[in-house]
């Protein structure tokens, strides 16, 4: 049991899992982005932040169509795009490990059989884009780089903030896999640390469809590991502090579509997969602090030809 501090009140946290036990407070941000101290407080606090009513309808759509779009003109010829979070058998796959600066499709683990061929049609078949759509499609690009964005990245304290990946996830009905808990600065490690979360519900987020979880508060206790290159392999390395993620805790952050929730790259969160026969279409953004150092031995590395861009509004 453990409480933490909100706009509203404090909100009890038990380690049951009834949806109506708990809920994190929501905010919203002004018309550029602007945060109440509120905001920042529960920010500090939890680690996450729930912010309601941040993408329009049209934004939304617009998202979703260039996703799919995208997902239409994949080759579907390439079977090496199997992505599993469980056993991270995917990092050893070149596919994955240069995607850093590409636009490349993931296939869900059970969408193929043995053999590679499909078993739910073409368009419930990705798991996700990654991962620079952000810089490499105007659509991406234009939803990702607007000014409101570059504002809550300062607000929060993020030095020269610099968009590093963008993925668009689909948890596809009945077969959208599991996300297994992590910290986000496992994967993109900085020093110091840095990486910060922007997970945009562009559907609605609820339990039967696989929602976030998370562990409001945890983000204080360092990172658990660390996923690098050693030796030309990708690996996960384990350090021993802190020793497990206290998983029983978890809380539910069910949220409607058009919601942000803002997550600190040490804070543990986990997605559930989605049995339902609804979709729950995400897309997520993370900036990294252009003054932090950027490992060459983490996984995600990016071309010369396509340098990290400040989180600043674009002129066209
Ligand atoms: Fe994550």
């Amino acid at each position: 049991m453990e409480h933490l501090f909100c706009q509203r009140s404090i909100i009890k946290m038990s380690h049951t899992n009834s949806k109506d036990d708990f809920r994190l407070p929501t905010f919203r941000v002004d018309s550029d982005g602007g945060l109440s101290p509120e905001a920042l407080r529960s920010w500090q606090g939890a680690g996450c932040l729930v912010i309601e009513n941040f993408c329009d309808e049209h934004a939304r759509r617009e998202l979703i169509w260039a996703a799919d779009s995208i997902v239409a003109q994949f080759d579907m010829t390439d079977r090496d795009a199997i992505f599993s979070t469980q056993t991270h058998e995917h990092a050893r796959n070149k596919y994955f490990e240069t995607s850093g600066d590409k636009i490349r499709c993931f296939f869900e683990e059970n969408a193929l059989n043995q053999n590679g061929d499909l078993l739910v049609p073409k368009e419930q078949s990705i798991n996700k884009i990654g991962h620079a759509l952000h810089d490499l499609h105007p659509v991406f690009e234009r939803f990702s780089y607007q000014p409101r964005i570059a504002r809550l990245m300062q607000e929060l304290g993020i030095d020269d903030p610099r968009l590093l990946q963008s993925m668009f996830i689909f948890k596809q009905p009945g077969i959208g896999g599991e996300v297994n808990w992590h910290q986000d600065g496992s994967f993109l490690y900085t020093s110091p640390p840095s990486v910060t979360g922007l997970w945009f519900a562009l559907e609605d987020a609820t339990l039967e469809t696989g929602c976030l979880w998370a562990l409001p508060g945890k983000h204080t206790r360092g990172l658990r590991s660390r996923f690098l290159r050693v030796n030309g392999e990708l690996i996960m390395e384990d350090s021993l502090s802190p020793p497990n993620f206290d998983e029983d805790q978890g809380v539910p952050l069910e949220v409607p579509a058009g919601s942000l929730i803002i997550i600190h790259g040490a804070l543990p969160h986990y997605s559930a997969p989605n049995r339902s026969q609804k979709s729950r279409y995400a897309y997520t953004l993370h900036a990294i602090s252009g003054t932090a150092v950027y490992p060459e031995d983490n996984w995600l590395q990016r071309g010369q030809d396509l340098p990290l861009r400040r989180l600043t509004p674009i002129s066209r």
